[in-house]
């Protein structure tokens, strides 16, 4: 008796507050002077606004991102090191003036390919605030290899009032930093295919995601730009940072915005996770040696108990 007592007790807790809502939703829902119509009808109509009011509900990104082919996907996935020095060179030359990418040194481009010479060379291209020197003065001198690339802004609040109140961020972990929902049953597939590329396929996305028409029911803030791709809202505070032809490749390699956004999504991943084409081929190494120590195992524990009787 006591048990259904408490059952009913906490049935009442869970449900009141639901049935609380439901009745302060009903009199906005029929317009208060409606509260004695039938039953039947006035519940179709809460229905109806309920189901227009989730139509309105967004949620974000609007557009789920494209899944790419990347060279470096998968159990024996490897840099495309071409299309990393083209990523490298459109960060260099666009994203740079607004993105810092405070964790990757200098020195880390040598993983790319590039001489000692040439990364001095390019560290050279940089301005670092350094010191404070012996009178207790900030100077500025040019980068050598172990600086880090720098933020164009001496401050986070000197990014935002450039960029319309909102701070471009850092550049080190974007690739890992974003991540849109998969959604069932998208996400237990990708236990079994290992997907991992989100952050790249998102950041693709993005950047060739602008210049769309807005529907009609969304509203775009001032001074920020409409993109279905983005993660936090219907626009956001950058424009569209790159257009057709404007990096120069000297590999041959097409100067389209689709290129672009492909070439520097691979090199933030790059960024985000140098040591990955290492920790996968580390990875199966090691499910080598554990299939091979598994029969092993099995061999030596037939022999311990081969002259015990069962
Ligand atoms: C003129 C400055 C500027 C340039 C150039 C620029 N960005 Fe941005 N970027 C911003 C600002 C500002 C934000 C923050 C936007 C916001 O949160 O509303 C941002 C945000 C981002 C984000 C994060 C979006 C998110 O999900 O939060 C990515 C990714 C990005 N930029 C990529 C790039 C790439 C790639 C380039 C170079 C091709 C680039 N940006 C060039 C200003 C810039």
């Amino acid at each position: 008796m006591k048990r259904l007592l408490s059952a009913l007790l906490a049935a009442g807790v869970l449900f009141a507050p639901a049935y609380a809502t439901a009745q302060s939703a009903e009199p906005s829902a029929v317009e208060g002077t409606a509260q004695e119509a039938a039953p039947a009808a006035s519940g179709e109509t809460t229905a109806t606004d309920e189901h227009a009011a989730e139509a309105h509900t967004p949620h974000y990104p609007l557009e789920k991102p494209e899944m790419l082919s990347w060279s470096f996907a998968g159990p024996f996935g490897k840099w495309d090191i071409g299309q990393l020095q083209r990523g490298l060179k459109v960060y260099r030359e666009v994203c740079a003036s607004c993105h810092a990418m405070d964790l990757v040194a200098f020195r880390n481009l040598e993983a790319l390919g590039y001489s000692d010479a040439q990364v001095r060379a390019i560290a050279a291209e940089y301005t670092i605030t350094d010191g404070p020197d012996s009178s207790g003065d900030m100077f500025e001198r040019p980068g050598i290899p172990t600086d880090r690339f720098p933020s164009p802004y001496p401050n986070d609040q000197a990014a935002a009032a450039s960029n319309g109140g909102a701070v471009p961020p850092d550049f080190s972990l974007i690739a890992k930093a974003r991540a849109v929902e998969r959604g069932f049953p998208n996400f237990v597939f990708d236990i079994f295919t290992q997907y991992a590329a989100s952050g790249p396929d998102y950041i693709h996305g993005l950047l060739t995601g602008y210049g769309r028409e807005v529907p009609e029911h969304i509203e775009i803030q001032p001074g920020t730009h409409y993109n279905p791709f983005f993660i936090a809202g219907p626009a956001l505070a950058m424009a569209q940072p790159i257009s057709e032809g404007q990096v120069t490749y000297d590999d041959g390699a097409p100067e389209t915005v689709e290129q672009y956004s492909r070439d520097i999504s691979a090199f933030l991943m790059w960024a985000a996770e140098p040591h990955l084409v290492k920790r996968k081929a580390t990875g199966f190494v090691v499910m080598i040696f554990l299939v091979l120590f598994a029969g092993l195992m099995y061999a030596v524990k037939r022999r311990v108990w081969a002259s015990t009787p069962h």
